[in-house]
């Protein structure tokens, strides 16, 4: 089978996909995206990745192209064309074409990809065992709520991270734990979660609301603030939430064990009620 692309309105094989070297997108990072997995074939939560795009968008003043019934079409044709048993769906709205200039003119018309690829979840060994992640400063700009696609300081962290050889990189801003570099964080401390409030410093995950909406379901208290970096090191447990990840126990950060170097009971019990989510 192959990978599949969408182009302003076209599918087609995604090795003959292009757009123009003029396209705001590669000049400036010009534009938003999203990233929907399936599981059997259906995509997960895709009106509330549908409606962060709508989002992120607006708030950039990028016109969206399809309401959400026609994405949904177009992503349901997408996948069956495409005809993996799991795909990740990556979607992404640029502001245009239009000869370099930073500033834009108001009536171009937006450039709309979207590829279906094969998805490769997280092996069930790597699940069980938990992950290594480390840490590095937050040097993103202002507003790591919009799903921009300008991701160069992720970019560099997870870079990092893949130097170490660790899993994930959690970022850090004067001394408190925003997300990681493609995923959100939470930490276990008194039978609570930790995590940072959404707001102009996270992104806010369509995984981390459902494993919250989970976690209150489990009669589990939910702090919404920011860790310090310290807490992480001293938490009972931390795991990761994502669509590629989904709920990923971390076990070791800067080279320091958590909790007793396994995914602890409560990253357990959510990792499996997510699964029961999921199907
Ligand atoms: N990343 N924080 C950041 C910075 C992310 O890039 C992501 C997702 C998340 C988790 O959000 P969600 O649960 O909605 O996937 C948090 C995607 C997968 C990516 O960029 O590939």
């Amino acid at each position: 089978m192959p990978d599949i692309a969408f182009v302003n309105g076209r599918f087609l094989p995604l090795a003959d996909a292009v757009v123009s070297i003029d396209d705001r997108g590669f000049q400036f990072g010009d534009g938003v995206y999203e990233v929907v997995r399936t599981y059997r074939g259906r995509p997960f939560e895709l009106q509330s990745h549908l409606t962060r795009l709508d989002r992120s968008a607006q708030a950039l003043g990028l016109k969206q192209p399809y309401p959400h019934t026609q994405w949904t079409q177009l992503i349901h044709d997408g996948i069956s064309r495409a005809g993996f048993s799991e795909a990740k769906v990556y979607l992404q709205i640029t502001r245009g074409v239009a000869p370099r200039d930073h500033a834009y003119s108001e009536d171009l018309v937006p450039t709309t990809v979207m590829t279906i690829r094969e998805l490769h979840p997280v092996s069930p060994s790597v699940k069980s065992s938990g992950v290594e992640v480390m840490t590095t400063d937050d040097i993103r700009w202002g507003r790591c709520d919009i799903k921009s696609i300008n991701l160069l300081a992720n970019v560099l962290a997870r870079q990092r991270g893949k130097q170490a050889g660790v899993f994930e990189s959690l970022l850090v801003r004067e001394g408190l734990v925003t997300e990681g570099a493609v995923s959100n964080v939470m930490l276990i401390h008194d039978q609570k979660i930790v995590t940072a409030p959404e707001g102009p410093r996270i992104l806010s995950g369509v995984t981390r609301a459902v494993v919250l909406r989970l976690a209150r379901r489990d009669g589990i208290t939910i702090e919404e603030r920011y860790p310090t970096k310290q807490e992480l090191f001293d938490a009972q447990e931390v795991f990761l939430t994502g669509t590629t990840v989904e709920v990923l126990g971390v076990v070791r950060i800067d080279g320091r064990q958590i909790g007793n170097g396994e995914p602890g009971p409560i990253t357990k019990r959510l990792a499996g009620a997510f699964a029961e989510q999921t199907g």
